[in-house]
């Protein structure tokens, strides 16, 4: 049976039990509406560790004023039946008073990390990301964390938090799960029109193309990104908000490929805004 948590205490004191009777605790955290890539994580945690946690809890301070945060898909029953079928010991799952009891006065900047990619169409995200992470860890202590791919910024940030704040767990970054034609699984591909959808497979499409290129030698990173934006430019309603090629680690442009890098995307079709990415290098 998966227990449902909906307080700090209660979810607290269940994770100190199991660790305290030697059970190492995965935690994976969410925003809920689960799909092929949530379950993924939960898989993975579930080999990795002899419990595990998952929070559903849709952020406030991870959105902008105008961005979906009202509008964002909220199903906790189907969620919860998921989480069962997977073997999910408990759902940790505050309402926003349970998590912001008070305003927010303290929050983590990222800093550097921050700005460009997302950061730039969406000022102040990663800080409400990582401040919520903040929080979720010191509430449950567990043993591993387990961020996807598919965030690549996110987890790249997320990584650094807890190295140079010294949080107690390790992180494991897992795989990017997409749908047969290519598409990156999101909970915000519920948004898109069967046109939108179809058109959407740009995005990997792009990433692909890029690795081709990569592949075959061209190690200039702004032509990689021409190409891409020509390619994405030439879907009707496709709007582009960037294709970069960055350093996997500090996210800074580079211009010559000559070490791994992490090739990102982020596309907007109507108001729903679309990311995907992946790692390549001279050699992979
Ligand atoms: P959410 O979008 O619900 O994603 C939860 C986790 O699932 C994240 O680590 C994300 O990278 C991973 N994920 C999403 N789509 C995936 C896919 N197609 N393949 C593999 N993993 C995928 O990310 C968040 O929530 C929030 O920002 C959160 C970290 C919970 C903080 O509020």
């Amino acid at each position: 049976m998966t227990v449902v948590l909906e307080t700090v205490p209660a979810a607290r004191r269940w994770v100190r039990a199991e660790r305290s009777a030697g059970q190492t605790v995965g935690f994976v955290p969410t925003m809920g509406a689960f799909h092929e890539g949530h379950l993924s994580l939960f898989r993975r945690a579930r080999v990795r560790c002899a419990r595990v946690v998952v929070s559903v809890f849709v952020n406030p301070l991870q959105f902008g004023p105008g961005e979906d945060f009202e509008r964002y898909p909220r199903d906790f029953s189907r969620d919860s039946a998921l989480a069962q079928q997977e073997g999910v010991d408990v759902i940790f799952h505050p309402d926003t008073k349970e998590m912001y009891p008070e305003p927010q006065a303290i929050t983590v900047d990222p800093g550097t990390l921050g700005k460009p990619l997302c950061g730039r169409s969406r000022p102040g995200h990663f800080a409400g990301v990582a401040t919520v992470v903040a929080k979720l860890l010191n509430t449950l202590q567990p043993d591993r964390v387990f961020f996807g791919q598919k965030d690549a910024q996110q987890a790249v940030i997320i990584e650094r938090m807890i190295q140079e704040l010294g949080f107690p767990v390790e992180m494991e970054v897992c795989p990017t799960v997409r749908e047969p034609d290519g598409l990156a699984m999101s909970s915000r591909n519920a948004y898109l029109n069967p046109e939108e959808r179809g058109r959407a497979t740009v995005l990997y499409r792009s990433l692909c193309h890029a690795a081709t290129l990569i592949r075959s030698g061209i190690l200039d990173a702004a032509r990689i990104e021409r190409e891409m934006r020509e390619m994405i430019g030439a879907v009707p309603g496709a709007i582009l908000d960037y294709a970069s090629v960055v350093d996997r680690h500090t996210l800074e442009s580079v211009s010559t490929i000559d070490r791994e890098v992490l090739v990102a995307v982020a596309v907007r079709f109507g108001k729903t805004r679309l990311i995907d990415n992946l790692i390549a290098g001279p050699g992979t």
